[in-house]
């Protein structure tokens, strides 16, 4: 980013990220010269269009795709010159990631799902208990702690995966359609659940979605069309918001 010492109060940073998926007759340029800044303790919503790249910004801007060319910095590391370890340590230890179809283990309860990230990563992580009980508290998971996910709602399914992927309080929480899957009171609980994260605890948090209600949370709104960004907006009503995306569409 331009500068370097500043560079600490922007939690993930794309330069020039151009990512083109398929080869030849097929390929598609998902990604063209996205540049942007992602302020630390800040909530961002990436909206527009179906296949305007909104995925594939959220999986350049965590390292779990590569650009072809541009740079993404998370946390002041530059993922481009990192190794496929490197990058997979990185995602387990300074990200989370929660996404539609809350990929929760069947057979683990509910705190045993969300602690699973600390087990996996063995001795480079120590479960903080405190900071488990606040996390389910915070879900309003604490009297499901051992039920297991079959025996759950979707609302609550999805508020496991949340606590899961805060429990290594991660630098910044990837969402893609987080409410995609779930009513409107039940989307409505899970998106106040991570405006509370961004206001109480200074997490930041990066949300892809389609739903206008959904961004209207956010205090910025990234809007996507064809790989670029074609607007940010700040803060703003859901109405506002889906006017931006009509005129835009149109
Ligand atoms: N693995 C892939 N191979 C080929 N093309 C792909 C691949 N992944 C995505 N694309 C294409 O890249 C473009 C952007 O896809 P992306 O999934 O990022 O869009 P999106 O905005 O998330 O769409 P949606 O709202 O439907 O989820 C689309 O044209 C899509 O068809
Ligand atoms: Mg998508």
């Amino acid at each position: 980013m331009p500068g370097t010492g500043g560079s600490r109060q922007w939690a993930v940073g794309l330069r020039e990220v151009s990512k083109t998926h398929g080869s030849g007759r097929g390929a598609v340029r998902a990604l063209d010269d996205v540049t942007t800044q992602l302020r630390q303790g800040s909530f961002t919503a990436v909206m527009g269009p179906s296949g305007s790249g909104k995925s594939t910004f959220l999986h350049c801007a965590s390292g779990l795709q590569r650009p072809d060319s541009g740079t993404v910095e998370i946390g002041g590391h530059d993922l481009s010159g990192m190794s496929e370890t490197s990058l997979t340590e990185l995602r387990r230890e300074k990200l989370g990631f929660v996404f539609q179809g809350f990929n929760l283990l069947p057979a683990l309860t509910t705190e045993q799902n969300i602690t699973l990230p600390v087990h996996l990563a063995g001795r480079r992580l120590r479960l903080d208990k405190p900071w488990l009980e606040r996390l389910l508290d915070y879900t309003g998971l604490a009297d499901r702690r051992r039920h297991r996910p079959g025996e759950m709602s979707g609302g609550q399914q999805q508020r496991v995966a949340i606590a899961r992927a805060l429990i290594a309080r991660p630098e910044v929480v990837f969402a893609d359609e987080p409410t995609g899957a779930l009513d409107t009171a039940t989307g409505r609980a899970v998106l106040q659940l991570l405006r509370r994260l961004v206001d109480e605890v200074g997490q930041t948090v990066v949300m892809v979605t389609h739903d206008p209600v959904a961004a209207s949370h956010a205090d910025s709104v990234l809007l996507l069309v064809d790989g670029r960004i074609a607007e940010v907006l700040g803060a703003s009503s859901a109405e506002a918001i889906a006017e931006r995306m009509t005129r835009l569409e149109a």
